[in-house]
């Protein structure tokens, strides 16, 4: 491929540092998009005969053809899947091979290939995380009635309806699948035609190729094109803070699956047993949600540490962009499915929730109701503090004390201060859009399906 000027062949050791078929053998279909359309912008440019460019096309195919039946045979010099691929082309239709790389470089190349592959990578993730979603809608819909103790600092903090919870991670999620539809737009650039680094001499029509491969754009500097990655960094960052996100359902579910809470129990098909003890059923699912999330953080960091300080143009350290790429694209395709298998099979144990409700959870609501009589709040606050700092000395719960305590502490508080302690009234007290009301949550749900629809 490159070897007129070479005396000698390239050292073993070498040639398997310097091979990357190993792994972007995974481009062959974007390559062999690219490499058809590009075989057409050369017959449009007069560089083939329209006989040459069929017999290209056909052979290209056949070699895709070796690649989806598992078939083609990979031979030692076949450096990456580039040289893979144009070897065999030559192997299958004779020398016109050799005019397939006119005007075009390895580096416009492999930029247009991954930018196909990342494409493609972000409609999968999409469709996997609304997947997902429809999981958490579907948890959410058919436990509407479920209260549960809301925390923060995991420390019981207000009384919630289970599904305005499982919903919280909706929104993250429907967060995710935005920024990789921004950044699809943004990766819609094609790069071919910008040859090594210094644009095509041969009359190549861009915008031709453009429109053919699906980009919305072509680039506007040669070479800013060779060395983009930033649609790749994009990708990972996306898929990183998915796995944040999805790691922190890993861990309330882990919690929450746990005998001291018992909030939930978790399908035997996505638990796993003890070798040891035989009593135990894990829940590696969801620990392994938050432990792949780890790998995602480190496919984006691998990334912008590559990036961070090359010199212009193409360099070969580029070729390490594919590696953290393709991990990440694997770890979603494992764990999303699961994660939505997972939430799917959930059993939900409403009553375990309930009992680990407390009186103190509704002292916002005690505040509310001396608001709601003209007590300014930060009085409201430190009054009700009383009360629960009196419960304590009495070694009572809140709700234990007398209409008659309330009194003593604020003479706004009436006989019916008693109706406050209602988890069910304190959780419909808040039906404000977003809120955790019954019926702020089915608005919140309507919503959701109309997003994903
Ligand atoms: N395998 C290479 C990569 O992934 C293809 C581009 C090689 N370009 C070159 N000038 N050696 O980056």
């Amino acid at each position: 491929m490159w070897g007129g000027r070479f005396s000698k062949s390239i050292d073993d050791a070498f040639a398997r540092l310097n091979a990357s078929f190993g792994f972007d053998w995974r481009l062959y279909d974007a390559d062999i998009r690219g490499s058809i359309a590009y075989a057409n912008a050369l017959a449009r440019a007069n560089i083939l005969t329209d006989a040459e460019r069929d017999t290209l096309i056909d052979g290209l195919a056949r070699v895709k053809q070796e690649f989806a039946t598992q078939t083609f045979a990979a031979k030692p010099g076949d450096e990456d899947i580039h040289t893979a691929i144009e070897r065999r082309l030559g192997e299958l239709v004779g020398t016109v091979a050799g005019k397939l790389h006119t005007g075009r470089s390895r580096n416009d190349q492999v930029a247009t290939d991954t930018r196909l592959f990342v494409h493609d990578a972000i409609r999968n993730t999409q469709h996997a995380i609304r997947d997902l979603q429809r999981a958490l809608i579907e948890k959410s819909e058919s436990h509407l009635d479920v209260l549960m103790p809301g925390y923060t600092h995991l420390q019981r903090a207000q009384p919630i309806l289970f599904s305005h919870w499982l919903m919280s991670y909706f929104w993250m999620l429907e967060r995710d699948r935005a920024r990789l539809a921004d950044g699809a737009a943004r990766a819609s650039v094609l790069p071919l035609g910008a040859g090594a680094l210094a644009g095509n001499a041969l009359g190549i029509d861009r915008e031709f190729l453009a429109r053919a491969l699906g980009f919305a754009r072509v680039s506007e500097n040669s070479i800013d094109a060779v060395s983009d990655r930033d649609f790749i960094a994009e990708f990972l960052f996306d898929a990183a803070l998915l796995g944040a996100h999805l790691s922190r359902l890993g861990e309330d579910l882990v919690l929450y699956s746990s005998a001291e809470f018992e909030f939930v129990t978790m399908d035997d098909a996505y638990a796993t047993g003890s070798s040891l003890m035989p009593q135990k059923k894990n829940p590696d699912a969801m620990e392994l949600a938050r432990g792949k999330s780890a790998r995602l953080i480190g496919d984006l960091t691998t990334l912008l540490a590559l990036l961070k300080g090359l010199p212009s143009s193409y360099d070969k350290d580029l070729q390490e962009d594919k590696e953290p790429l393709f991990d990440a694209v694997d770890t979603l395709d494992a764990l999303l499915p699961v994660v939505a298998g997972v939430v799917r099979t959930l059993r939900v144990n409403a009553d375990a929730m309930r009992a680990a409700l407390d009186a103190s959870m509704l002292a916002t609501d005690l505040a509310d109701y001396l608001v709601r009589r003209g007590v300014p709040f930060r009085d409201a606050h430190r009054q009700v503090g009383e009360a629960v700092r009196l419960a304590e000395q009495r070694g009572v719960a809140l709700s234990d004390l007398s209409a008659e305590d309330f009194k003593n502490i604020a003479p706004e508080f009436g006989a019916d201060v008693k109706d406050v302690f209602d988890f069910a009234r304190s959780v419909a007290a808040r039906e404000v859009i977003g809120g955790t009301g019954p019926n702020a949550v089915r608005q919140q749900i309507a919503r959701a399906k109309q997003r994903i629809a």
